[in-house]
């Protein structure tokens, strides 16, 4: 098998699962428990928050657990909005956000909130200048993701920060897919609050990160005991925390290396398809975008058709993000840079990851030559 769908999930990495491994064998304590198997659980979720932390340059009481992205994205939203409750508020989003984030702000909108959905340019970039001029007496929220799950392009998300926080506007960005894969600083972001999952970065699934900035308030998730500051009782899942706190550290110590080699292989990607398909385009923006995406779109052909070409030759690659994969509708993402509906449905996503080789570029390369002529030749 060839996996080339980082961006859906990654594997694991060998030391995140041998650390994780004890918590649910030899040391499976609960984390509130006061002997010292107990302590020896909520020690070590100490010690992740403190490695999560140190990765994005904040601090220990700034770091909550989830249960993942989507979790964490649909607290800020939420957690946001009720704040404000007592006014009308506006929010301010981009039309290529993931739907947890989407999703949240649909919901909001039918309890009262206003939502503006920013166009993004034909690149997937959100221009500042039009996010200032949306920006209403009463916005409340701005909502813009560090980088896009299907088509990688990075927003300027330091630049809108330095301008929200100068207008007293809170500012939280999706970074579920920039986290472990680019520098990510919260400082230099100027946001206040952040989201990232684990199993985006080679952690386990179920483990998802909220960056609160100190000092900013947000009403509790979840009703209980004392766990996560109090704000999301219930029992940790201490084996996937763990997991973040190495995976987090072991990602931002390859950062360098793996976005040169991860940048080089889509580069020989896209040649290597380009030299005999030469009508295929890359979608979104081919220099601001996170090393390992690439979207590609195949005139005329259709993306599923190729994903599943794919499949039976044991490689993995999607026709768009996963949550919304399985649905016949054309990606939010890919019409918002102003394809038509078959093009986007001619897509289709390559995402490396730690695990992939030259090789396996190599192999997507001539598989996806191949099954293009097959679909091509009946026409
Ligand atoms: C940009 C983005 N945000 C949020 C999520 C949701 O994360 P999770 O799968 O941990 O809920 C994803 C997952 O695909 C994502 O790509």
């Amino acid at each position: 098998m060839i996996y080339a769908d980082n961006a859906a999930t990654t594997r694991i990495s060998d030391l995140a699962l041998a650390k994780m491994l004890p918590f649910l064998q030899e040391q499976y304590g609960n984390a509130s428990s006061q002997y010292s198997l107990g302590v020896k659980a909520k020690r070590a979720i100490a010690q992740a928050r403190r490695q999560v932390a140190a990765a994005i340059g904040a601090e220990s009481s700034e770091i909550t657990f989830t249960s993942g992205g989507s979790e964490a994205n649909s607290w800020v939203l939420r957690g946001a909005a009720d704040f404000f409750k007592e006014e009308a508020i506006h929010i301010v989003t981009s039309s290529i956000e993931h739907h947890s984030v989407l999703n949240a702000c649909h919901a909001l909108e039918r309890f009262g909130a206003e939502v503006t959905y920013l166009p993004v340019d034909n690149c997937g970039v959100v221009a500042v200048g039009k996010l200032i001029a949306a920006i209403k007496r009463n916005t409340k929220l701005v909502s813009i993701m560090l980088a896009n799950n299907e088509i990688g392009t990075i927003q300027p998300i330091a630049e809108i920060g330095q301008y929200l926080h100068s207008r007293g506007i809170l500012f939280h960005t999706d970074a579920v897919q920039a986290v472990g894969h680019i520098p990510v600083k919260v400082s230099e972001l100027r946001v206040d609050f952040l989201t990232a999952s684990a199993h985006k970065f080679n952690g386990a699934k179920g483990t998802g990160i909220l960056y609160k900035r100190s000092g900013v308030a947000l009403p509790n998730l979840v009703f209980g005991g004392e766990q996560e500051h109090g704000a999301r009782a219930g029992t940790e899942n201490v084996a996937g925390i763990v997991a973040a706190g190495y995976a987090i550290e072991e990602s931002a110590g390859v950062i360098a290396d793996e976005s040169r080699r991860l940048s080089a292989m889509v580069k020989n990607t896209v040649e290597g398809i380009k030299e005999k398909i030469p009508s295929m385009k890359v979608n979104g923006d081919s220099e601001c975008r996170l090393p390992g995406i690439v979207n590609l779109g195949f005139d005329g052909v259709s993306g599923e058709s190729l994903m599943h070409l794919l499949d039976l030759k044991g490689i993995c690659v999607s026709t768009s993000s996963a949550c919304a994969s399985g649905k016949d509708a054309p990606s939010h993402v890919l019409l918002a840079l102003g394809l038509s509906e078959q093009h986007a449905k001619s897509a289709i996503r390559i995402s490396y990851g730690r695990y992939n080789a030259d090789e396996d570029v190599k192999e997507i390369v001539l598989a996806i030559r191949d099954a293009y002529d097959k679909i091509t030749a009946g026409k």
